[in-house]
């Protein structure tokens, strides 16, 4: 999975390239699938990853940490917390920042409460609740352009309006959202918070990297909001989703979930390290985010050149493109075909619309000549 591969030569028995072959001459489709669908790294991580995989020892593996000794939950919780300027105990660390979601909402949600979530957002939000007998409010997106581009942005004004009349103990707010791509606006965000002062509130920052590094924000928020809960992870920006390791920073009221997502023989010492060494290479990172940058440019320029495909401005490794109804289904199919997996989605707030996860530069190229190609071929123009 992940590279390209030279795809075998084969002709029919006598000895003529098939239709198919014809039309796909001189281009190079993957012999296994391309999984462009779960916002997964393509590149994978920085090369000192595997350095220090190589010579992993039997302490890191057989030993738990005794980081606690040090008074704190893990070198790597400390790290954080110096980088930011935070007191370590409000820097929190999890199985990957599902998990952290997971444990707000087991921390603070019982059966009957609800939680506010955005109606156009990852799936898991909606499914989460439920695990503890609390129910959804949605509040929904709307759509805009940003730089020409069409963009979906927070409507503050009827979120506030959602959240006084509903009193839900849980807010979540994605930037950027999955699959949106857009960001909350840092008025906006500041307005928000404001109203939800005194009500858990979790932004989740899952593919905070990709487009912007602005970090300034977090301790003044964390000390200004006390019961607001900043999550981040190492599987997006960092390339790291196999090691399942998130972290986020918690306000100063709450401490129940400080404390229960505390782990006393220590976390996943691996992880941990490799944690660090991505922090310590972030260069490397932004130089992969720049490809990305200028591969999200050429993707909606050639999205906006098709007959009735709508992309959509996104400040993450994917992007979500509207496809027309008439060819969505034809689109899908022979991409398959050819191993190219993206993310047709089919849930209430998005019917006819796919996210691509970005993948290399000639991955990327590949798909959209791709789709330029199948449209071509069924003359859809
Ligand atoms: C918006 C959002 N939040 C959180 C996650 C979970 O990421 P992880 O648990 O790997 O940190 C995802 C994964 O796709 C996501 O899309």
């Amino acid at each position: 999975m992940g590279k390209d591969k030279k795809k075998t030569k084969k002709t029919s028995i006598s000895g003529k390239k098939s239709k198919e072959q014809k039309k796909n001459k001189g281009v190079k489709y993957p012999k296994e699938p391309l999984f462009l669908d779960r916002n997964e790294s393509q590149t994978g991580p920085v090369p000192e990853v595997y350095k220090f995989l190589k010579k992993v020892d039997m302490e890191l593996l057989s030993w738990y940490s005794r980081d606690f000794m040090l008074g704190i939950k893990s070198r790597l919780s400390k790290r954080i917390a110096d980088d930011y300027g935070f007191d370590e105990k409000h820097v929190l660390l999890s199985y990957g920042s599902e998990d952290l979601l997971k444990q707000i909402i087991h921390c603070y949600v019982n059966p009957g409460d609800k939680i506010l979530i955005p109606r156009e957002a990852w799936w898991y939000y909606k499914k989460v609740a439920s695990e503890r007998g609390g129910t959804n409010v949605e509040y929904p997106m709307k759509k805009g352009t940003m730089d020409g581009i069409p963009y979906y942005l927070y409507d503050v004004d009827t979120m506030i309006q959602i959240y006084n009349d509903t009193k839900p103990k849980v807010v979540v707010i994605a930037s950027p959202n999955n699959p949106t791509g857009n960001r909350i606006d840092s008025k906006d965000l500041k307005r928000f918070l404001d109203a939800t002062k005194d009500t858990v509130t979790m932004i989740d920052e899952a593919y905070w990297g990709f487009g912007s590094t602005e970090n300034e924000y977090v301790k003044p928020y964390i000390d200004e909001y006390p019961n607001l809960v900043i999550c981040r992870t190492f599987s997006k920006f960092f390339a790291l989703a196999g090691f399942r390791i998130g972290f986020a920073f918690a306000g100063k009221n709450l401490d129940v979930l400080i404390n229960f997502t505390t782990r006393y023989l220590g976390y996943n010492r691996v992880s941990e390290k490799l944690g660090e060494i991505a922090l310590d290479n972030i260069d490397w990172y932004l130089k992969i985010g720049k490809q990305y940058e200028k591969d999200k440019e050429m993707m909606y320029r050639t999205f906006l050149n098709l007959k009735g495909f709508v992309p959509f401005r996104s400040f993450a490794n994917f992007m979500l493109v509207d496809i027309p109804v008439e060819i969505r289904a034809g689109l899908k199919k022979y991409l398959d075909e050819r191993n190219l997996k993206i993310k047709f989605l089919d849930e209430d707030a998005f019917r006819t619309e796919a996210r691509i996860s970005l993948g290399t530069k000639e991955q990327n190229k590949l798909l959209m000549d791709t789709i330029v190609k199948y449209c071509k071929e069924v003359d859809w123009k």
